[in-house]
């Protein structure tokens, strides 16, 4: 999970840019988010006496005091991840490209915790969404802090799948232990016939407790998707051209076939090809985007995600880790195609660069600067892009 300072005016100093339901923040600030790409180019923060190595497991994040440490997961969604500037350009480019009805039927593949399915089952009563991960401790996460936080309503439209996007009839359904959501019963007013109402109060309540419980994807009745995601660089977690394909005729398939989209984000310029740390402040922790040397020849690179915490004084060193292909944006295009999508758009954000960064303070990211529709771009030091494949 992760990005840099990618996106839209957004998101926040990571590659994508979060925390819409627990950042207290977000609603004032989620103009200036962008997403897990590197925060800042600034020099390293004086370090901390204490270190913390990996993830910190077992915390609660529904009463944090102030000496709690926050899960990783809770740090990742705030400082990278900003799912109402991805909605707004999924609906933008849905309505672009396919139009004539709006989408309600939206696939987060790479879902990590599914920030960005709960918040689209937030906006619309009538969408559904489906999420697919590896990491079950990722879902689980979401199972106990997103969605129980959500109303019954929005928990039953939103499945959440554990497996591999290279096999998703194989994934498995994650759903609340009990299998049921027990809503917290009031007993109010008398009725005129003297009856008691009983009111279902809509929270999901109880201990919640993702498991698989055995049910495949395949065998679960699921709408055609308008939508498809994966966003966050997840496809560059995809090695193999040959891998790459074959997720996208995945997802081609999962499309409805009255017109749906696939979109797919990416980052790049000159500084993405060599070792790089950035960071950036927020207010309570310093997030660190760290990337290794760039290997030409296979055209990899290691992505370390830092937090640093500066009332706990602690470090999360390697809260995320991940081993990325930086695909190029036509190899994505010839793959889509190859996958059988009609067609295939890029929209292309200039990033600031280093030094321009290390002038923006808090989470300003400098120059207002919006996507658009490119058929070529002069390369640049750092730069974000959605791709938006249409099917059928
Ligand atoms: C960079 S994170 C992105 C998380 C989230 N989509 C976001 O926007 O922040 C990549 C995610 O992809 C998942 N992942 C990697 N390879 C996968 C695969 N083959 N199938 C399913 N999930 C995978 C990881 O577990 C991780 O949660």
């Amino acid at each position: 999970m992760g990005k840099q300072g990618k996106k839209h005016n957004h998101h926040k100093a990571t590659r994508r840019g979060g925390g819409a339901f627990f950042n207290p923040q977000e609603e004032e600030e989620d103009h200036q988010q962008y997403p897990l790409h590197p925060p800042s180019a600034s020099q390293e923060e004086e370090e901390e006496e204490v270190e913390e190595e990996g993830p910190i497991e077992g915390q609660s994040d529904q009463n944090p005091s102030i000496n709690d440490v926050p899960s990783k997961f809770l740090l990742y969604q705030q400082s990278v991840q900003s799912p109402k500037g991805d909605i707004s350009y999924l609906q933008k480019f849905f309505l672009m490209y396919v139009g004539g009805r709006f989408p309600l039927h939206l696939q987060e593949d790479f879902c990590g915790t599914a920030l960005l399915s709960t918040e689209w089952l937030h906006t619309d009563s009538r969408r559904t969404a489906v999420g697919l991960d590896l990491d079950l401790e990722a879902l689980n996460w979401c199972m106990e802090n997103n969605v129980n936080k959500i109303g019954a309503d929005v928990y039953s439209r939103l499945s959440l799948f554990h497996g591999n996007v290279l096999h998703p009839f194989e994934a498995r359904l994650i759903k609340f232990e009990n299998q049921h959501l027990i809503g917290k019963l009031t007993l109010s007013d008398k009725k005129q016939d003297g009856s008691d109402t009983v009111l279902l109060e809509s929270t999901v309540q109880g201990n919640p407790c993702g498991v698989t419980n055995g049910k495949l994807m395949k065998d679960f009745p699921l709408p055609e998707r308008d939508i498809i995601c994966a966003f966050n660089y997840s496809c560059c977690c995809l090695h193999r051209r040959i891998e790459l394909v074959s997720y996208f005729e995945h997802a081609r398939n999962s499309l409805s076939r009255k017109g749906g989209i696939f979109v797919m984000d990416l980052y790049g310029g000159t500084s993405s090809e060599c070792e790089l740390r950035l960071q950036r402040k927020f207010p309570s922790f310093t997030y660190i985007w760290e990337q290794d040397g760039f290997d030409i020849v296979q055209r990899k690179t290691r992505i370390s995600l830092h937090f640093h915490l500066q009332k706990q004084q602690k470090k999360l060193r390697h809260a995320f880790s991940y081993s990325w292909r930086l695909w190029s944006l036509p190899e994505i295009k010839d793959c889509l195609e190859e996958a059988g999508f009609r067609s295939v758009h890029f929209w292309i954000r200039q990033m600031p660069d280093a030094e321009e960064i290390k002038s923006i303070k808090g989470f300003g990211s400098g120059r207002e600067v919006k996507y658009e529709e490119v058929s070529s771009f002069e390369q640049k030091d750092s730069w974000n892009a959605y791709v938006v494949g249409v099917a059928p």
